[in-house]
């Protein structure tokens, strides 16, 4: 498959429709699935509003809490109460507020290195599946979130890194990361973040100008080289769009 070919991108007008899109994209799938729903969340700024969003009474009480999995697509090897942990900030965000805190599934940041942490997290997706292959009739997650960084880095599966190679491990360390922040990280590998019903990624004002024309242009770069088993949407607000594609 071309990078990116099989993906749909809907425009919407700022980032607060986006976040709304989002949200009710979200909603939508939990309601299509009647039994356990597993979500995986992103990092970074373009999520935060999305996750406040979760939060408000209009879709804190749409959300059946009790049995939906929160996850996370990689991780900053920070402690968990650092300003810089992703799963941190969702927590303050929306999943402490929220949800179960047996349904809140951080990647372990206390682990001796990122490689341990890893391991560690595959097992705990591994047993939440069931088993330790994935099976494409069954995916892992009903939606997986993303961003795009200025490198077109998605998760933490960096340009030119070997961890986006990587084919039979579901989540992998990442010693040294391409972009701010510096830190180690901990990863999830293409095949885990694919195994979803739908993966979607949310791209949001000017700055994501340059990076949105190379991805557009089909260029091979990790956030075009992720997509999902079932439907992949990349939700893009008009600031973020290239002067070529307006009007489209
Ligand atoms: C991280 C993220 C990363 C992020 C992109 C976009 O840990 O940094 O998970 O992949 O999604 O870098 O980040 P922004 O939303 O901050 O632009």
């Amino acid at each position: 498959m071309a990078p990116g070919g099989d993906r749909e991108v809907i425009t919407v007008s700022d980032a607060n429709a986006l976040a709304k899109a989002a949200a009710d994209r979200i909603l939508a799938r939990i309601a299509a699935n009647g039994d356990r729903v597993s979500i995986c969340l992103t990092g970074g700024s373009s999520p935060k509003q999305l996750y406040r969003l979760l939060a408000t009474d209009a879709y804190r009480g749409r959300i059946p809490w009790d049995r939906v999995h929160w996850f996370i697509g990689d991780e900053r090897f920070v402690p968990a109460n650092d300003p810089l942990n992703n799963m941190g900030m969702a927590r303050r965000t929306f999943l402490d507020l929220c949800a179960p805190a047996a349904n809140i599934h951080p990647i372990p940041t206390d682990s001796a290195d990122p490689s341990e942490a890893a391991l560690r997290y595959e097992r705990e997706l591994q047993s939440f599946y069931g088993a330790e292959v994935l099976n494409p009739g069954r995916p892992l997650f009903d939606v997986v979130l993303m961003g795009v960084g200025p490198d077109g880095h998605t998760a933490s599966l960096f340009p030119g890194y070997p961890a986006i190679e990587e084919t039979e491990r579901w989540v992998i360390g990442v010693p040294k990361a391409h972009v701010e922040p510096f830190v180690p990280r901990v990863t999830l590998t293409l095949a885990a973040l694919g195994s979803c019903r739908e993966m979607l990624f949310e791209v949001a004002g000017p700055d994501k100008r340059a990076i949105l024309t190379r991805v557009l242009a089909g260029e091979n770069l990790p956030a075009n080289r992720a997509h999902s088993i079932g439907e992949t949407v990349w939700l893009v607000d008009k600031a973020a769009l290239p002067e070529s594609f307006r009007g489209q």
